[in-house]
């Protein structure tokens, strides 16, 4: 099988590729969306400073398996030189790309200049890549957004990166303050796409799998990125919509999930980190108000596999 495209001379085989997300992207779940047909596992973002002063407790974010690869460590800061020494600090952990988070629209983040509010500033843009491509070994790739509300500059910083150096833009077709009831503009994916001569993935609002499609043909990006629509659905990876997986199939994802859940975290954060996926993977499904709320009080791998076989013999 041929490559999909190329991140510098990393290949990627497949189009479709889980979204970087606080809370959810970790080890475990991504690991099963890269078994599912996810093409790339980026790590939720890791704050440049806690990897130079707390690598211990911030390195968690950054475990992977070797099948996940190609790995890409999401970093963010405000700072040129925080983010050169957290990169270099997390080069010997060998990713296969180092990617940078200029999408971020969380207040405290962007207004001091990191996540979307580093779109602010395209001369520090310039100056981080071309260190950041000068200094490590690992590509260095971008995820960005439209711009900062009024200010829409997502084609000024791809070229920028591009120039400087990155091997791929992912782009979210929103404004920092482009809320989320608004649908996402594909059009500027298509125009990032127009733009420049490395990989473009396009992301925002790809809900099914004739939206990966759709924006596709819309914007002839070189993959998709799902995010939201990706949790409890991991099933997407695998072109399959939610109302095509069985109960069955959700049984034993869900035990598979929990697994590597305990496994990862041990039991008791485990089961507590898996809470929010369960109410995400039965949400489709008529159960009640009751068994949901006895799901979020399960305190052991038994006690939680015995309820979901009563919640499925309800079914039947
Ligand atoms: C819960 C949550 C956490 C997120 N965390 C990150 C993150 O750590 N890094 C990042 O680049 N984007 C993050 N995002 C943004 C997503 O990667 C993605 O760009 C956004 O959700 C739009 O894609 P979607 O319409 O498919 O959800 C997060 C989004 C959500 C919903």
């Amino acid at each position: 099988m041929s490559p999909t495209f190329y991140v510098d001379k990393i290949p990627v085989y497949g189009d479709v590729i889980l979204a970087p997300m606080m809370g959810f992207s970790d080890l475990p779940y991504r690991s099963l969306c890269r078994e599912l047909g996810s093409a790339i596992s980026y790590t939720e973002f890791a704050r440049a400073e806690g990897l130079i002063h707390n690598m211990k407790r911030v390195s968690e974010k950054l475990e992977y398996i070797e099948e996940e690869r190609p790995i890409a460590f999401q970093i963010y800061t405000h700072d040129v030189d925080y983010m050169v020494k957290a990169a270099l600090n997390i080069q010997p952990l060998r990713p296969d790309f180092i990617d940078i988070n200029m999408g971020c629209p969380t207040k405290t983040i962007a207004n001091s200049g990191a996540g979307a509010g580093m779109m602010r500033t395209p001369i520090k843009v310039a100056r981080l890549f071309k260190r950041l491509v000068k200094e490590l070994d690992v590509p260095v790739t971008a995820k960005i957004r439209m711009g900062w509300d009024d200010c829409i500059n997502y084609k000024l910083i791809s070229r920028i990166v591009e120039e400087a150096g990155a091997s791929l833009i992912a782009i979210h077709g929103r404004t920092r303050e482009g809320g989320r009831e608004r649908d996402a503009n594909w059009d500027s994916i298509a125009e990032t796409k127009q733009l420049v001569n490395i990989p473009v993935i396009g992301n925002g609002d790809v809900k099914t799998v004739a939206d990966i499609a759709k924006m596709k043909k819309h914007t002839g990006c070189d993959a998709v990125m799902i995010g939201r629509a990706a949790i409890g659905n991991p099933w997407i990876f695998s072109g399959k919509d939610r109302n095509e997986v069985t109960f069955e199939e959700v049984q034993a994802l869900m035990s598979k999930h929990l697994d590597a859940n305990i496994a990862f975290y041990g039991e008791k954060l485990g089961i507590n980190l898996f809470r929010k996926h369960v109410v995400q993977y039965l949400s489709p499904l008529p159960t009640t108000r009751r068994y949901r709320r006895d799901l979020l009080t399960r305190e052991n791998k038994e006690e939680f596999l015995v309820l979901l076989d009563q919640i499925y013999e309800n079914l039947v």
